[in-house]
Formats: structure tokens, C-alpha cells, sequence
């Protein structure tokens, strides 16, 4: 058995390219190897990018291959290791099960109202001409939301510090602290002026204001509530224990950072793209401004455009570069290679994206793809798949439309420059590699309404 080829450069520049440079080293490798290669990363990975290799690995993943919880250990010092990231088999299945119901169907649906408030909240503070950090508003955004699904109404100095604590956390993920991620030798604490001490201060903070929370709830329980906290409080395992505050720290912990920065990111971007492409621009606010109640989140999230122009911006620059890695269980083929058990695989969304055969001009923006043709989910897999698929798709999905829409609607913004952005590593996830700025010209006026009411919302004539 032979793994596929790749790089001949020692390891550790491998390691130094993988930290550094993910995206082009992953593309130079495509470009020479093809569909599945082979990169040393604290030991062999195999790499693909593949449709059919994706769909084997995807689809068997608990038969062919596993998605075991050693792999995820870099996660372990931010996420803990009771998180549905760092848990596996059976244990895993049952988290996801207790967590699919809040960020899915109705119990979804009535975030709508929710995720409307916070944005007016934020996107009323912007000014006629001042420009604002497009990312800070998502993430401002993104973070409150998230809080209200877990937590419930949710404010506060508690709910304050703990959303200041945990953005400082999430935007200080330079590549230094990924390598302190790979190399486990590398975490050590000189004080609260080094990378790593000032890590795991302010986890201990986020960890001591989750653990209040936690007993808040313990001293005055009530059944009413139906956030996930509560929902997690009252979860029982098969001997009838319930989850311990550890666990349940974890699970927060998992819920507060997957579930904001990725969105913030995704939104991010999508603002960036809209307002680059004047006929994007264009035709999104045709659709919206036809719609006849633009606070409806179920006209919203069928509208064909904006589902377009959501699908384009995660196809076009993914938030998350890679699945979790799968490992091999019993001998496979895959891409023509005979790959042993232990053999690690990921599969490459950036890669599988950027497939010139299946996004022609790949680098160019175009919603039009996905409304001129149907991609299979191991064509255009934003979220991953298998049985580690990102249990916050739908969540995120939503959220990102209604967003959009109560932003677009309420406010006509421009870029303050033109100047292109390329995504780059962010922790280990992708982002925008310089701040994003734009500016609100004016208020939004739809074109085929008349009457406007003073939120921004408007009725037909
Ligand atoms: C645009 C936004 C988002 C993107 C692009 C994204 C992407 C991903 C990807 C690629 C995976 C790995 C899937 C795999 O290995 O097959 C994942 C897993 C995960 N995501 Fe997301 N995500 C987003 C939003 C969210 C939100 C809003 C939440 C929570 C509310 C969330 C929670 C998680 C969790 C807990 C996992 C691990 C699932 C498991 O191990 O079973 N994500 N996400």
C-alpha cells in the first residue's frame, strides 16, 4: 500500500507552509499532484478533493472510515475535550442528537425575530458617511444571536463581558497561536504578557463567567425557559445522569465560538462580494425590494438570488478550508490509491471549490452558477458532511439571510476602497486578510415601494 504522492521538503517546512500559507500550498499541490496527494504534517495526511473520493469518505464515515476525536485535539485547549468536536462514537451521536432540534426547523425559525433585533440594533448605530469595520459589526451581531439561542434573553455586565472576553479570544488567533496549536511543547505560560499566558487567562474568565451561568440556572431552575442551556440542563444519559458542568462549559464553549465567528466571516465576506459586483448589487435588491413583508425570514430564505449570492460567497472563499479529518478503518481505494487503516484524510472544501471543470472562472464571482445548475454535496460542501457535518448549517444559513436582508433593505453602503481582498489563515478557520471598511451612503429606498416607515421597513402603496 502506497500513500499518494506529494512535497519531497522536510516536514517541517511543510508544517511552516501549512501554518502560513494554507490556501496556496494547498493549490500548488492540487496543481502538481491532482485529486489526492500526500502532505507531512506531524506525519503523513492524505489530501482530497475529489467528488467521488469525497462522497466515499463522507458516506461511510462510520463504516470505511472514522472521524475519531484524537484528531481534533487542536481544538482541545480553546473548545475543552467534552465538546461535540472533541468527543466521538457513541458519546458523539448522542450530543448531536440533543443539540440538531434548537438550531433546526421551527425552534430555528423563531430566532427570526431575534436575529432582526440585534441586527437593527447594531446596523442603527452606523452613520451617514462614517465608515465601519465590516467585520466588528458581524461579529457583533453573530455574537448576540448566538447568545440569545443558548442562553436566552441574555444581558447584562455577565453577558457583556462575556461576549468583549470571547471576541478578544477568537480575534487574536494569529498564526503564532496556531503553531502553539500543532506543537503541544510550545504552550507554556510566562505570564500574562506572553501568547500562551494571555490564552489561558482569558479562558479561565470565559470559563468562570460560563460557570456562574451554569449555577445561576442550577439555583433557580425553570422549565419555561427553551434555550439550549436549559435544554442541556435537562438532558439525561442512559443511566439517567445529567451532564456535568464541565461538560456543559464545553458544549457552550463549542456553541459560542463555531457559532459566531464562522457566520461574522461568511457575512463578511458576502457584504464584501455585493458591493464589488454592481450587477450582484443590482439584482439582490430587485429581489428584495419585490418582496412584500422584508421582515418575513420564511420569504426570506426561499428567495432564488440570495440563496445565489449566499451559496457563492462560501463556494468562492470557504470559512472552513477542510472536513475534520477522517481516518481509515478497513483497507479502501480511493483515487486508484490502496489506502491502509490509520491512514488520515481530509477532504479540501477549498480545493473542491475551486475546481475549474465545476466553477468555470473559479476566481470570479457569479451567483449565476448556482441558479444556472444543481451541485451535488460533495461538489459544493461549505458545511462539510458525513456524520461530523456542521450541525449549525441550517442555523447559519438562516441567520446569514435574514441579515442580509434587514441590512440591504435598511441602508445603501459602498465600499470606502475597491482594492481586492484575499482570504488567509485565521486561527483554524479562513478570513479576509486585511479589515473590510465600507460606508452607509444613505437610507435604503425601495425601488417599487414609496411609503418608508422609521426603521427602514416599508409597505406597498
Ligand atoms: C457560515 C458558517 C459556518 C461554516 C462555514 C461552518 C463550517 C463547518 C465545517 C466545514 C465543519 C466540519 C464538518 C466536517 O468535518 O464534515 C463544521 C462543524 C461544526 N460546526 Fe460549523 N460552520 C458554520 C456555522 C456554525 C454555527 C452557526 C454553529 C453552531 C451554532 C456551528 C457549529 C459546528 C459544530 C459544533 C461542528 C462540529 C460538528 C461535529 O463534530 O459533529 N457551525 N462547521
Amino acid at each position: 500500500m502506497k500513500l499518494p504522492k506529494g512535497p519531497q521538503s522536510p516536514a517541517l517546512v511543510q508544517m511552516l507552509q501549512w501554518i502560513f500559507r494554507p490556501m496556496p500550498f494547498m493549490a500548488e499541490c492540487a496543481e502538481r499532484y491532482g485529486d489526492i496527494f500526500t502532505m507531512q504534517l506531524n506525519g503523513p495526511v492524505v489530501f482530497t478533493c475529489n467528488p467521488q473520493a469525497l462522497q466515499q469518505m463522507l458516506t461511510s464515515d462510520t463504516k470505511e472510515f472514522t472521524a475519531p476525536r484524537d484528531w481534533n485535539m487542536v481544538f482541545e485547549p480553546m473548545l475543552g475535550k467534552n465538546s461535540l468536536i472533541t468527543v466521538d462514537g457513541e458519546v458523539h451521536r448522542r450530543q448531536r442528537q440533543l443539540l440538531m432540534p434548537p438550531l433546526h426547523g421551527d425552534r430555528m425559525r423563531t430566532y427570526g425575530q431575534v436575529i432582526n433585533d440585534v441586527t437593527e440594533q447594531v446596523i442603527s448605530q452606523w452613520q451617514i458617511d462614517k465608515p465601519f469595520c465590516v467585520r466588528s459589526a458581524m461579529q457583533a451581531i453573530t455574537m448576540r444571536v448566538i447568545m440569545q439561542a443558548v442562553f436566552g434573553l441574555y444581558e447584562g455586565p455577565r453577558a457583556e463581558e462575556l461576549e468583549t472576553v470571547l471576541a478578544t479570544m477568537l480575534n487574536e488567533s494569529s498564526p503564532f497561536r496556531v503553531i502553539e496549536l500543532y506543537f503541544p511543547a510550545l504552550r507554556q505560560d510566562f505570564g500574562p504578557r506572553s501568547s500562551w499566558g494571555r490564552f489561558i487567562r482569558r479562558r479561565q474568565r470565559v470559563h468562570q463567567l460560563l460557570n456562574e451561568e451554569i449555577q445561576e440556572r442550577r439555583d433557580n431552575p425553570d422549565e419555561s425557559r427553551t434555550d439550549i442551556l436549559n435544554l442541556l440542563m435537562a438532558a439525561r444519559d442512559e443511566d439517567g445522569q445529567p451532564m456535568t458542568d464541565e461538560e456543559l462549559r464545553d458544549e457552550l464553549m463549542t456553541l459560542l465560538t463555531a457559532g459566531h465567528e464562522t457566520t461574522a466571516t461568511a457575512l463578511t465576506w458576502a457584504l464584501y462580494w455585493i458591493h464589488k459586483s454592481p450587477s450582484v448589487q443590482e439584482k439582490l435588491l430587485a429581489e428584495l425590494d419585490n418582496l412584500s413583508d422584508r421582515s418575513d425570514s420564511t420569504s426570506i430564505l426561499k428567495l432564488p438570488y440570495l440563496n445565489a449570492v449566499y451559496s457563492e460567497t462560501l463556494r468562492i472563499y470557504p470559512v472552513g478550508m477542510l472536513t475534520f479529518p477522517r481516518v481509515v478503518k478497513t483497507p479502501v481505494s480511493l483515487c486508484g490509491y490502496e489506502l491502509a487503516p490509520g491512514t488520515v484524510v481530509l477532504g479540501s472544501i477549498y480545493l473542491t471549490h475551486q475546481r475549474e471543470d465545476l466553477y468555470p472562472q473559479h476566481q470570479q464571482f457569479k451567483p449565476e452558477r448556482f441558479l444556472e445548475r444543481q451541485f451535488s454535496p460533495y461538489e459544493f460542501l461549505p458545511f462539510g458532511g458525513g456524520v461530523r457535518r456542521c450541525i449549525g448549517m441550517a442555523f447559519a444559513q438562516f441567520e446569514m439571510k435574514v441579515v442580509l436582508a434587514k441590512i440591504l433593505s435598511s441602508w445603501d453602503l459602498a465600499l470606502v476602497d475597491h482594492r481586492d481582498v484575499q482570504p488567509k489563515r485565521r486561527g483554524l478557520v479562513t478570513g479576509p486578510d486585511r479589515s473590510i471598511q465600507m460606508v452607509v451612503k444613505s437610507q435604503h429606498q425601495p425601488k417599487s415601494r414609496t411609503l418608508v416607515h422609521p426603521q427602514g421597513d416599508s409597505h406597498n402603496n
